[in-house]
C-alpha cells in the first residue's frame, strides 16, 4: 500500500483543485446547490488527502529531493510556500464552511475570496511538488 500513497496523494490534490475550480464556476452562475456539492467534495478530498499523507509519513519518513542548484532552490521555495499555506488554509476553510452552514453568505463570500485562491495554490503546488520529487529527471 505504502509505495502507492504519494500517487494517491497527488491525485487527491488534483481532484480537489478541479472541484474548487468547478465550485467557483458554479457560484459565478448562481448555481448554489452545485457550488455547495463541489466545495463539500473538495473538503472531503482534502481530508482524505491529509489522512493518506500522515499515514505515509508516519511509516516512511521524509523523502529528500535529489536535484541540485537552481532546480533545488525552486523546489525548496515551492515546498516552503506550499507547507506554510497548507497550515494557514485550515482555519480559513473551516471558517468559510462554518459561515456557509450558518447561512451568513455575506461573510462567507468575504472570507471565501481569500480561501479559494490559497486553497487552489496549495492543491496545485502539492501536485507540482509530487511531480518534481518522484518524476523529474534531475541528472
Ligand atoms: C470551503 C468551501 C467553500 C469555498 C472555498 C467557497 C467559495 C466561495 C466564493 C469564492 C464565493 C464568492 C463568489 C463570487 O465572488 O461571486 C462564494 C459564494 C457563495 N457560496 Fe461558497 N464556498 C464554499 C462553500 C460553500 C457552501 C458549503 C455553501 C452552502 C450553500 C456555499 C454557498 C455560497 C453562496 C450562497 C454564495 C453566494 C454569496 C453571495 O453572493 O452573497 N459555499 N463561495
Amino acid at each position: 500500500m505504502i509505495p502507492f500513497l504519494p500517487t494517491v496523494d497527488a491525485t487527491l490534490n488534483a481532484a480537489s483543485a478541479l472541484l474548487l475550480a468547478a465550485g467557483f464556476f458554479f457560484i459565478r452562475r448562481r448555481n448554489v446547490p452545485a457550488h455547495r456539492a463541489c466545495m463539500l467534495a473538495a473538503f472531503a478530498t482534502s481530508v482524505l488527502f491529509l489522512f493518506c499523507y500522515l499515514t505515509y509519513h508516519y511509516f516512511h519518513g521524509v523523502t529528500r529531493f535529489p536535484g541540485h542548484g537552481a532546480v533545488r532552490s525552486f523546489y525548496l521555495a515551492l515546498l516552503g510556500s506550499h507547507t506554510v499555506l497548507a497550515v494557514v488554509i485550515v482555519p480559513l476553510v473551516l471558517t468559510t464552511l462554518y459561515r456557509a452552514w450558518r447561512r451568513r453568505f455575506d461573510l462567507h463570500r468575504h472570507i471565501a475570496r481569500w480561501t479559494l485562491p490559497i486553497w487552489l495554490y496549495v492543491s496545485v503546488t502539492g501536485v507540482v511538488v509530487y511531480w518534481m520529487l518522484y518524476h523529474l529527471k534531475t541528472s
